[in-house]
């Protein structure tokens, strides 16, 4: 083959495989037929919980601008699928100014986490960010979206640590139950959401046909309603 010709097919494979194509490929997929099941969990916020501590210290606050470039890492061609879509639903609530975004920042003034509390009056705006496919929150109800730990920072417990002190927040604006979705097969962030005094609540199925969605949802026994 000649040396043009392969540079063209070079081009032409780097554009198909590049991350942007490959994610809209995948929300493709899933959008034409899929199934998801996701875990509801919840915390009581007017029992006595003791937050964990971090191995790093932490000071929590609404996100300042001057920390987003590191949390919305645009790095895209070092990410892979999972962490560029998160990357996408992040940016997506960080763009439709709903609720607070918290972020977690060590004494060195690196911002390590990030997460929005959600309250019921913007259930419209998480109607239009997720259209069906969540839940609309109850007048007592606080929502914890779009937790992420910047990867060197993982494991030390700072989700467990600063997600307790957020879902605390909620309770200062009069809710009574902080809640949050999490995929059954994201390990990490099932064990960080009990640690933070989080328990499964409830079963959430999400079916995709043709573009569609439809989401059901299944209280666990013994779960208050
Ligand atoms: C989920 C996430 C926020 C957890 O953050 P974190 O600060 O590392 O959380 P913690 O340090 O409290 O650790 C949570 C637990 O997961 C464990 N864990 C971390 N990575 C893991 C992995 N790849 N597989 C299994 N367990 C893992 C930790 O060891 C810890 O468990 P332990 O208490 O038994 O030691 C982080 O992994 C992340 O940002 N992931 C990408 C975005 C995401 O999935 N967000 C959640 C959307 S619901």
């Amino acid at each position: 083959m000649k040396k043009s010709k392969l540079m063209l097919l070079l081009i032409f494979a780097n554009l198909i495989f590049s991350p942007e194509i490959l994610a809209l490929i995948d929300e493709v997929k899933r959008r034409l037929y899929s199934t998801e099941k996701s875990i509801c969990l919840r915390r009581d916020l007017d029992a006595r919980f003791d937050s964990p501590q971090a191995a790093v210290k932490l000071n929590i606050t609404p996100l300042k601008e001057k920390h987003t470039e590191k949390l919305f890492d645009l790095e895209w061609q070092n990410q892979n699928l999972p962490a560029l879509k998160d990357v996408i639903n992040r940016l997506n609530l960080y763009h439709a100014h709903i609720g607070t975004c918290y972020t977690a920042v060590d004494e060195t003034d690196e911002p390590c986490y990030m997460q929005w509390l959600i309250g019921p009056r913007e259930n419209h705006k998480l109607r239009e960010i997720y259209q069906d496919g969540i839940l609309q929150l109850r007048a007592d109800e606080m929502l914890l979206e779009g937790a992420f730990t910047r990867a060197a920072f993982r494991g030390k417990g700072i989700m467990a640590e600063a997600m307790s002190h957020i879902a605390q927040d909620g309770k200062n604006l009069g809710a009574r139950w902080a809640i949050t979705f999490v995929k059954e097969d994201n390990i990490p962030s099932l064990k960080g959401c009990r640690k933070a005094g989080f328990e499964p609540y409830m079963l959430k199925y999400t079916q995709w046909k043709f573009f569609k969605s439809t989401s059901r949802y299944e209280v666990l026994p013994g779960s208050r309603v």
